[in-house]
C-alpha cells in the first residue's frame, strides 16, 4: 500500500469514526483518557505493563477512587473496550496515546525511562499510516528528540509513514472537571500529524486548540504546572510573613479574589505533592541549562515549597508549647489527610508524608486519618511510614492526641467534630473556616 492510501485509509477512518484508540499506561491519566473515547462511540484498547490493573479491569473494578468501577463495567459489556498487557495487540489499533509516568531523577533530572521503554515497544509493532500520541507531561523537544528517532529505527518515517503528535494531559484528579470538557492542546512534528491528532481528539474532546508544533504544545503543558508552582511558592511564602504580622492569609486571598480582574487565587498549605507540580517545573530548568539558561523562578520556587513542611511542624511545635506547655518530643500527634490533595487518594510526593517523619525526627508519635488511604503502602521515599494504617474517626481516639494537624482538607470529613474532639487544631488548609465554635483551640499555619 503506498503512503497516500495508507493515509487516506486512516482518514477515512477518523471520518466514518471508526479509528481505533490505544492508550498505554492505565493510571490516573489514561485510565481516564480512554473512557473518553469510548464514549465518544469509538474502540478502544487500553495496555498497561501492570497486570494487577489488567485483571482488576478484566473484572470490572476500579483502582481509581475518582474513576468508578461502573464505567469500567458498562465499557467491558460494551464490546468497544478491553484491557491487556500484551502490546503485540497494538497492531490492531490506529492511534496510540502514551501516558506513562515522567518522575525525576534523584538530581532533580527528567527519568524518561517510561516514555523511552514505551516507544521502543510501540516501534516493535508499528504499522503503516499509525499516529502516536505522547501525553506524558516533559520537556520541550521530548516528542521529536527522543520519541521520534526509537519510532523511526522501525525503518518507517514521520510525517510520510507515520504520524507523530504531543497532546498534553490535564487532567485534575478530585476536582470534578469532565476531562473530555477540558480543552485539548495538540502540536504534530509535522502538518499531516498535527492535522490527524486534531481530528482524532475533535471526535472525543469539546475543545480541541491547535498549536504550530510539538515543543510548543510540550511548553504549554510545562508552563500550565510552573505557573502554578510560583504562585502556590508566593502565597506560602506570604502566608509565612502575614502570620507574623498576625494578619490571616486566607481572609486576604478571599477578599483580592472579589477583583473582577488582574488577580487569580492561590492558596497556601503544607507545601506541594503531587505527580506534576513539585515534579515538572525541573523538567524546564533541566532543559534550560542546556540552552545556558537559568530559570531562577522555578528554583525559588522550588525552595521556597519544599521549606513548608519543616514551617509547618515548627508551628506545630510552638502551638503545643503555647497552649499545653509541652514540646514535640513525646507529644502524640494526629495528622488528617495524608493524600497530596483534597478528595484523591494520591500519596505521590504529599508534603503530609514529609511531615509525619519530621515529627517523628523530632520525638513525636504521629498516626493518621485519611478517608481516602487505608494504609500508606511501601514507597521509596518513606520508609519509617510504611505500612502505617489510617485511625478511626471518633472522639475517644481524636482526643486522646494532645494536637490534630489538617494536612489535607478532604470535604467528607466532619471539621466541626474534629475542632470539639481535639485538644489542639493546626490547621493549614484554612478547612476549619467554617466551624464557629472551639475557634480558641485551632491554630492557622
Ligand atoms: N496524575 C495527574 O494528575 C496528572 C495530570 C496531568 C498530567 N500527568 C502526567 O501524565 C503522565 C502519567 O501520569 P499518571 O498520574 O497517570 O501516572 P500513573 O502512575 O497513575 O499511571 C501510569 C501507568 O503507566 C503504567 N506503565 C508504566 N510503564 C509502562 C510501560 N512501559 N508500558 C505500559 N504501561 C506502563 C503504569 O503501570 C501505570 O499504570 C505523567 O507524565 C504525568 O506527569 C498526570
Amino acid at each position: 500500500m503506498d503512503e497516500e492510501t495508507a493515509m487516506a485509509q486512516f482518514e477515512d477512518r477518523l471520518n466514518d469514526k471508526t479509528v481505533r484508540v490505544g492508550v498505554i499506561g492505565l493510571g490516573y491519566v489514561g485510565l481516564p483518557l480512554v473512557h473518553v473515547f469510548w464514549q465518544a462511540g469509538l474502540h478502544t484498547v487500553g495496555f498497561d505493563v501492570d497486570p494487577g490493573k489488567i485483571e482488576k479491569l478484566a473484572k470490572g473494578e476500579t483502582y481509581i477512587k475518582h474513576f468508578a468501577a461502573d464505567n469500567v463495567r458498562v465499557m467491558n459489556a460494551s464490546g468497544r473496550f478491553s484491557a491487556t498487557a500484551d502490546f503485540a495487540l497494538l497492531a490492531d489499533v490506529d492511534a496510540v496515546l502514551i501516558c506513562v509516568p515522567t518522575p525525576l531523577m534523584g538530581k532533580r533530572e527528567p527519568d524518561l525511562t517510561y516514555v523511552v521503554a514505551t516507544t521502543e515497544m510501540i516501534a516493535r509493532h508499528l504499522h503503516r499510516d499509525m499516529l502516536v500520541v505522547l501525553e506524558s507531561t516533559t520537556y520541550p523537544g521530548t516528542t521529536t528528540e527522543v520519541v521520534q528517532p526509537i519510532l523511526e529505527t522501525s525503518g518507517l518515517k514521520i510525517g510520510s509513514d507515520v504520524l507523530l503528535a504531543f497532546s498534553p494531559e490535564r487532567e485534575d484528579p478530585g476536582s470534578g472537571y469532565e476531562t473530555r470538557k477540558i480543552p485539548k492542546i495538540v502540536g504534530g512534528t509535522d502538518e499531516r500529524s498535527g492535522s490527524a491528532a486534531e481530528k482524532l481528539y475533535a471526535l472525543a474532546f469539546a475543545e480541541v486548540h491547535r498549536v504550530r508544533d510539538t515543543q510548543t504544545a510540550e511548553a504549554v503543558k510545562i508552563t500550565e504546572n510552573i505557573f502554578r508552582a510560583v504562585n502556590i511558592a508566593l502565597v506560602n511564602e506570604l502566608k509565612v510573613a502575614y502570620t507574623k504580622m498576625g494578619i490571616n492569609v486566607w481572609d486576604v486571598i478571599d477578599a483580592a479574589k472579589t477583583k473582577p480582574f488582574g488577580f487569580m487565587p492561590f492558596y497556601p498549605g503544607p507545601g506541594l505533592g503531587g505527580h506534576c507540580i513539585p515534579i515538572d517545573p525541573f523538567y524546564l530548568s533541566w532543559r534550560a541549562r542546556q540552552f545556558d539558561v537559568e530559570t531562577r523562578f522555578i528554583e525559588l520556587a522550588g525552595e521556597v515549597n519544599q521549606a513548608m513542611p519543616q514551617l509547618v511542624v515548627d508551628r506545630l511545635a510552638g502551638a503545643l508549647t503555647a497552649h499545653a506547655g509541652k514540646t514535640l518530643k513525646d507529644a502524640d500527634i494526629l495528622v488528617m489527610g495524608v493524600a497530596y490533595k483534597k478528595n484523591v487518594d494520591d500519596l505521590r510526593e504529599s508534603p503530609a508524608l514529609r511531615i509525619m517523619e519530621l515529627i517523628k525526627d523530632a520525638g513525636g508519635r504521629v498516626a493518621f486519618h485519611d478517608p481516602y488511604i487505608p494504609e500508606i503502602l511501601p514507597t521509596r521515599e518513606h520508609p519509617s511510614l510504611r505500612g502505617m494504617k489510617s485511625i478511626a474517626f471518633d472522639e475517644a481516639t481524636v482526643s486522646k492526641f494532645d494536637a490534630a494537624l489538617i494536612t489535607t482538607d478532604h470535604g467528607n470529613v466532619d471539621y466541626a467534630s474534629l475542632v470539639s474532639w481535639s485538644r489542639l487544631l493546626v490547621d493549614t488548609r484554612n478547612a476549619t473556616k467554617n466551624v464557629h465554635r472551639g475557634r480558641a483551640k485551632i491554630v492557622s499555619a
